[in-house]
C-alpha cells in the first residue's frame, strides 16, 4: 500500500530498516525474540517515513534523520505492545499479537525496552529541542491510552472527548515525526509549526480510519482482528455518531454495546453504522483533517519528498490495512 511513497527514500527507507532490527539488540534473548517478531512481521512505516520525508524535502543532507526515524518506529512499535495487552487484542501484522503468542508481562516489559533504547538512540542525537518533542509526545500518548481507559464503558463520552484521545494517543506521534524532522533540517519555527501541523491533521484522519476499519475493514487485510473496538466497549466516532443521530432502537442497542462490550451484537451493530451513515460521517471528518493537512505543505518547495508527503496523506484515509 505505501511501498510507493516508500520508493521515494529508497536508500533512507533501507537504512531505517536495517537501523530498525540492529537496535534491537540485547544481551537478553527473550527482548530479542519479542523485538524481531513485532518488527519484522512488517508495517507500514508510516510514521518514520514522513519523517525521511520531511527532512529531505527541507534539503536535509546528514544522517541522522535515520536515528530520528529509528526513534519514532521504535515508539510506535513500544506503544503497540502495550496496547495490544490493554485492548486483549490477539492480531497485530498478520499475526498473533506478542501477548498471545508470548505472555503479558513478557509484552509490557519488552514494550518498556524498546521504548528506553528509543531513549537512548534519541540522547545520541544530541539535540536538546529534539528531546524536548519526544520527551513530551511520550507523554502525551501515555495520557492519551489512560483517558480512553477513562471513556471504556461510558456510552456518554462526547465527540470531544474523543477526539481528545485520538489526539494524544495517535495523532501528536505523527506530528513529532515530521516536527522533529524540521528541527534536525534546520527550519524556520514556521515550517517547524506547518510541519508540525501536517503531522497532526494527518494522525487525526489515520485514527478517525482505524476506527472506520475496526468495524467495516476486512480483518485478512488489515492483520488484526475486526470488532476489537466494540469488545472492549469503545465509544469510537462511529458509535458516538449513532448515539446522536440514530433512531431510539439504535441509540438502545449501541449504549448496551458501550456499556457491556463483546462481540454477541458485532453483526447487528456493523449493519448500524453502515445504514445510518456513521461510518460514511466518520470518514468525511477524516477527509476534512486530509484537506487541512495538505494547507500546511505550501511553505515547502515542489519536490519528490512533498509529493511523498501529499501521498501519505492520501493513503492515511484511502487503505484497507
Ligand atoms: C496502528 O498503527 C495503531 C494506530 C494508531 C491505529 P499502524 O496502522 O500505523 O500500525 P503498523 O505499524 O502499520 O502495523
Ligand atoms: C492505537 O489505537 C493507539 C496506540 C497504539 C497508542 P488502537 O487501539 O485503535 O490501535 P489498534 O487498532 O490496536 O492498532
Ligand atoms: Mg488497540
Ligand atoms: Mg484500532
Amino acid at each position: 500500500m505505501v511501498k510507493h511513497i516508500h520508493a521515494i527514500v529508497a536508500d533512507d527507507f533501507a537504512a531505517l530498516n536495517g537501523k530498525v532490527v540492529a537496535q534491537l539488540h540485547s544481551q537478553v534473548p527473550l527482548i530479542e525474540s519479542i523485538g524481531h517478531y513485532i518488527v519484522e512481521a512488517g508495517g507500514k512505516r508510516m510514521r518514520p517515513t514522513m519523517a525521511l520525508l520531511c527532512a529531505r524535502a527541507l534539503g536535509y543532507q546528514g544522517t541522522q534523520h535515520i536515528d530520528l526515524a529509528t526513534v519514532i518506529e521504535f515508539l510506535h512499535t513500544a506503544t503497540l505492545l502495550h496496547d495490544d495487552v490493554v485492548d486483549m487484542s490477539e492480531m497485530r501484522r498478520g499475526r498473533p499479537t506478542a501477548n498471545v503468542k508470548w505472555d503479558n508481562p513478557s509484552s509490557v516489559l519488552v514494550g518498556d525496552f524498546i521504548y528506553s533504547r528509543a531513549f537512548e538512540l534519541l540522547v545520541s542525537i544530541g539535540s536538546m529541542p529534539i528531546m524536548d518533542v519526544m520527551a513530551s509526545t511520550t507523554n502525551r500518548i501515555s495520557e492519551g491510552e489512560v483517558l480512553q481507559l477513562l471513556h471504556k464503558h461510558n456510552p456518554e463520552t462526547t465527540e470531544a472527548a474523543y477526539l481528545q484521545v485520538i489526539h494524544h494517543k495517535t495523532a501528536i506521534l505523527f506530528a513529532a515525526a515530521c516536527s522533529s524532522a524540521a528541527i534536525l533540517a534546520g527550519a524556520s519555527t514556521t515550517l517547524q509549526q506547518q510541519l508540525h501541523d501536517f503531522g497532526l491533521e494527518v494522525g487525526m484522519a489515520f485514527q478517525l480510519i482505524d476506527d472506520v476499519l475496526d468495524y467495516e475493514g476486512n480483518g485478512a487485510e488489515l492483520g488484526k482482528n475486526v470488532g476489537d473496538d466494540l469488545a472492549e466497549g469503545k465509544p469510537t466516532m462511529p458509535l458516538i455518531y449513532i448515539l446522536q443521530h440514530g433512531t431510539a432502537n439504535e441509540r438502545q442497542l449501541v449504549t448496551a454495546a458501550i456499556q457491556n462490550g463483546g462481540l454477541g451484537k458485532l453483526e447487528e451493530i456493523i449493519a448500524i453504522v453502515k445504514s445510518s451513515g456513521a461510518l460514511a460521517h466518520a470518514r468525511k471528518l477524516a477527509q476534512q483533517r486530509i484537506d487541512s493537512a495538505l494547507s500546511n505543505l505550501a511553505g515547502l518547495p515542489a519536490s519528490p519528498y512533498r509529493r511523498g508527503l501529499e501521498l501519505v496523506a492520501d493513503a492515511a484515509i484511502n487503505r484497507s490495512h
